[in-house]
């Protein structure tokens, strides 16, 4: 799905995206969120942010955060969200393409991605970018769905996958850590859940992706 549409199709998803994933995902995700807040540490930049569902899981380590989305209306639940769960939590929301990021290199500690590089059309760049605005010494974080490592599992996310991504721009079967290695990171650490669907991965950046130590 391109940019055009994406936008389109979480702009009509927003009013409904918490609900639609709600129970669905507590069960799939389990504590995997919270487990993701708490990895956040310093100036936070979180790619492709949504309606905010990881805000309340936000540790005590983060200092300062920066959410994206192409989304406008996604961006507006984030921001009703963010003032709802803790009017001191300090994030900016700005309205962008995670394959471009419109930050400095080296800008932030951590950069965060969860449940979005199943979506955005091209992970590789986004992970290139994600690295770029990613100090050297910080550390970028993902929980995502991928490819089960179970062969059942793999073949039956393969046959529902077009469906998803026809309708909400969503790749069930994408390779994603194997994307992030061969892209130049090395990975700290992966927690596995559900028959290795979902990962939460802590890795660094490569050390010439990584950018400088410029200020957001
Ligand atoms: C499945 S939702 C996940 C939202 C949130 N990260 C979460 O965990 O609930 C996918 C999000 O990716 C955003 N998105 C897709 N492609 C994007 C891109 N190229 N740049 C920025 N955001 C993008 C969509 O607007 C949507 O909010």
């Amino acid at each position: 799905m391109d940019l055009r549409r994406l936008r389109h199709t979480y702009d009509a998803r927003a009013a409904s995206y918490d609900r639609t994933v709600g129970l669905g995902e507590r069960v799939l995700v389990g504590g995997l969120r919270r487990a993701f807040g708490m990895e956040l540490r310093g100036e936070v930049l979180e790619v492709a942010v949504g309606s905010g569902l990881n805000l309340p899981f936000y540790g005590p380590a983060v200092e300062r955060a920066v959410g994206l989305d192409l989304s406008g209306a996604m961006l507006a639940r984030a921001r009703a969200r963010g003032r709802a769960e803790d009017a001191a939590l300090p994030i900016r929301l700005v309205q962008g393409n995670a394959q471009r990021l419109p930050f400095s290199d080296g800008a932030f500690d951590t950069v965060a991605v969860s449940l979005a590089l199943c979506t955005v059309p091209d992970p590789g760049a986004t992970l290139q970018e994600m690295a770029r605005v990613c100090r050297s010494g910080g550390r970028v974080l993902l929980l995502e769905h991928v490819r089960s490592p179970v062969p059942p599992v793999a073949w039956l996310q393969r046959l529902l996958s077009p469906v998803q991504e026809r309708f909400i721009g969503c790749h069930l079967a994408r390779e994603t850590v194997t994307t992030l290695r061969e892209a130049g990171f090395t990975v700290r650490s992966e927690r596995r859940r559900l028959l290795g669907v979902f990962r939460l991965v802590v890795a660094d950046p490569p050390p010439d992706g990584g950018g400088t130590d410029a200020a957001a």
